[in-house]
């Protein structure tokens, strides 16, 4: 039976970076990303793979049924790796109903349709859910680590959302057999990150002399893992993890809020040569996010055990393969900040 992977959100971040890895790892199998191309979808990210003879691109929206039932029998779809979603606490602070809607809703839609679509015929198929570690709650600056086994306790809308989606993915499994695997990850960071969450948007503000809004003193601690180093996680995680099973995955790389945000400034000092201290002067301490969470942190020992996954990247390493790729590709950051990427598809996908 031949592979047809339907993945989705493939146009944003950690979409992205998994779509190139998959279309070039495995030029057997046919990927085809569904995006919506929210804000967040950018089809500037996968230039480089768009005309890959393994590849396709569908803009759709995963809460439209009819589209996804469709795309299940246009190309026989036999796995699926769900990564669409509304991704930013911010937002879902002031606009939480878009969450509920694609987090949830769209979810429960893509597993309806694997459901329908597959019948009873489980064998070779798999439906892969990526997560997020926020379904955890929050921990002490103290100590602790979420583990596969820690009870969800989600405290923003997002979390609450994408916790939604994964009871909803364990239901189908647990009430439909549906073959399913789901993985929750840390921070992410590295090439192709929307400049609104902390280190890209970070780096866009020092690039151009703008303040840097440090949310309360900074002490929140978020543990962050190199996107590249999820992206193979997910194609361990697709190709060998268990079904039924959870794999949390994260960086073993936890850091204050601040101190990223010192780190960054003074690593841009030297890469743009201006006076030591001075991107410092920019930072500018904001009113706190509504109920921030204080501190995540994963114990990533079931995937190093049973798969063999560990990241590559240390974050010095990282750190400096980011800072690298923005300074090297400001069109597409100034494109992002312009508004001047949601152009792309029309030009590329409806020439005349
Ligand atoms: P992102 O916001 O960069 O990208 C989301 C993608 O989904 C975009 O391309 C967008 O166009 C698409 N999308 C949104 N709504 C859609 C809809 N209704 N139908 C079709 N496509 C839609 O997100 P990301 O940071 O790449 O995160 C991807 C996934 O990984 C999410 O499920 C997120 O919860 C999870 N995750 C993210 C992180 C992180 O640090 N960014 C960490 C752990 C888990
Ligand atoms: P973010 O990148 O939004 O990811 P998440 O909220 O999913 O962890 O934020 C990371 C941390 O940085 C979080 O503690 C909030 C903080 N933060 C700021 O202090 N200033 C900012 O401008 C942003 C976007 C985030």
């Amino acid at each position: 039976m031949s592979t047809n992977l339907l993945i989705t959100g493939g146009a944003g971040f950690i979409g992205s970076h998994v779509v190139r890895r998959l279309v070039s790892q495995y030029p057997q199998y046919h990927i085809i990303n569904l995006d919506a191309l929210t804000y967040a979808g950018n089809l500037e990210n996968l230039t480089d793979i768009e005309s890959r003879s393994n590849y396709t691109f569908v803009r759709g929206d995963i809460t439209n049924a009819e589209l996804v039932e469709s795309l299940f029998d246009k190309y026989s779809i036999t796995h699926i790796v769900h990564l669409a979603a509304e991704s930013h606490v911010d937002r879902s602070i002031t606009d939480p109903l878009i969450f509920i809607r694609t987090n949830v809703l769209g979810t429960a839609n893509l597993l309806q349709a694997a459901r329908k679509y597959w019948g009873n015929e489980y064998s070779g198929k798999r439906f892969y859910h990526v997560s997020t570690d926020e379904v955890y709650g929050t921990l002490p600056l103290e100590g602790g680590m979420f583990t596969e086994t820690t009870a969800y306790d989600p405290r923003s809308p997002y979390s609450a959302s994408k916790a939604s989606s994964d009871h909803l993915v364990r239901a189908y499994w647990h009430t439909y057999g549906l073959p399913v695997v789901l993985s929750n990850c840390s921070n992410n960071y590295g090439p192709n990150h929307f400049p609104e969450k902390l280190i890209p948007l970070m780096l866009h503000n020092i690039i151009h002399e703008k303040p840097l809004p440090v949310y309360g003193k900074g002490e929140n601690v978020r543990d962050w893992l190199y996107v590249e180093d999820h992206a193979r996680a997910i194609d361990v995680v697709l190709h060998q993890g268990r079904i039924g099973e959870t794999y949390n995955i994260g960086g073993h790389n936890e850091w204050r809020n601040i101190d990223i945000v010192h780190l960054l400034c003074d690593l841009l000092d030297q890469r743009l040569e201006r006076p030591a201290g001075k991107n410092r002067n920019l930072i500018t301490f904001v009113k706190d996010r509504a109920g921030h969470d204080l501190r995540y942190a994963i114990d990533a020992s079931k995937i190093a055990r049973e798969l063999g996954w560990y990241p590559v990247e240390t974050f010095e390493t990282g750190i400096a393969k980011t800072i690298d790729w923005y300074l090297a590709n400001q069109t597409w950051l100034d494109h992002v900040t312009s508004g001047a990427y949601e152009e792309y598809y029309e030009k590329q996908y409806h020439r005349s």
